[in-house]
């Protein structure tokens, strides 16, 4: 049978440096002879683009039930487009932002859960496609909200969501807090306010079980 890649997420509040981890995680894995894929999400696909385009830049306020839809839909055009083959053909897929997020973001920070149980809904989206590990960088809401606005005032752009107030962005850290610990086995928090070097060896001891097996 083929040797199958293996699907390795980053999730976090704006503002904790996954981006940067994932990147020299992307590096190191080459190192180790790993074919690597560096991805995201939203907005990783030409179809994805549009859909990152309609949820971030704030021209459009969409619902909570339709930002939640457009997430997914952004997922499931990524997930069989480039996710699926890329596994399929033995790749380690790293991703900025998967599922947790929409869990944090739109089920528990905007409310959505209480209405209705939409996990089977997430699954759909994933089509078969879940992580192996996932990486929590866990910085408090307020230091995060602060380096967001540091970024900003240095001319990066700024999405509807970084914008959303303290209290949104507390939701979303107490959200990632319960699924690292419901799912420890998968979801490894890691604290984002040590170095960017010793938070690279922590990922890098947490991969190398994953790297045998
Ligand atoms: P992005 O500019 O990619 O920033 P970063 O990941 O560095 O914070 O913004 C993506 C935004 O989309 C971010 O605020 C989180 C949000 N998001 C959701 O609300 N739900 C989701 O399912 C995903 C994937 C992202």
């Amino acid at each position: 049978m083929k040797n199958m890649g293996r699907l390795i997420t980053f999730e976090g509040g704006d503002g904790c440096g996954k981006s940067t981890q994932l990147k020299l995680t992307a590096d190191w894995l080459r190192g180790q002879g790993k074919d690597v894929l560096e991805t995201r999400q939203p907005g990783a696909t030409p179809l994805g683009a549009e859909i990152r385009g309609l949820l971030l830049s704030g021209e459009f306020v969409p619902v909570p039930e339709c930002e939640l839809l457009l997430f997914l839909a952004d997922r499931a055009q990524h997930v069989q487009t480039v996710i699926k083959p890329a596994l399929e053909n033995g790749q380690w897929v790293l991703c900025d932002r998967y599922s947790d997020s929409t869990l944090a973001y739109q089920l528990a920070a905007r409310g959505l859960a209480e209405q209705t149980d939409l996990k089977p809904m997430l699954a759909f989206a994933e089509a078969g496609c879940i992580p192996q590990r996932t990486f929590w960088l866990d910085v408090s809401a307020d230091i995060a909200l602060k380096r967001v606005r540091t970024r900003t005032d240095m001319g990066a752009e700024s999405t509807r969501l970084d914008e959303e107030a303290l209290s949104f962005h507390e939701r979303v850290h107490a959200a990632f807090l319960e699924i690292s610990q419901q799912d420890s086995e998968r979801m490894t928090r890691v604290d984002a306010s040590d170095h960017i070097e010793e938070i690279q060896k922590q990922i890098q001891i947490h991969l190398e079980g994953l790297l045998v097996a």
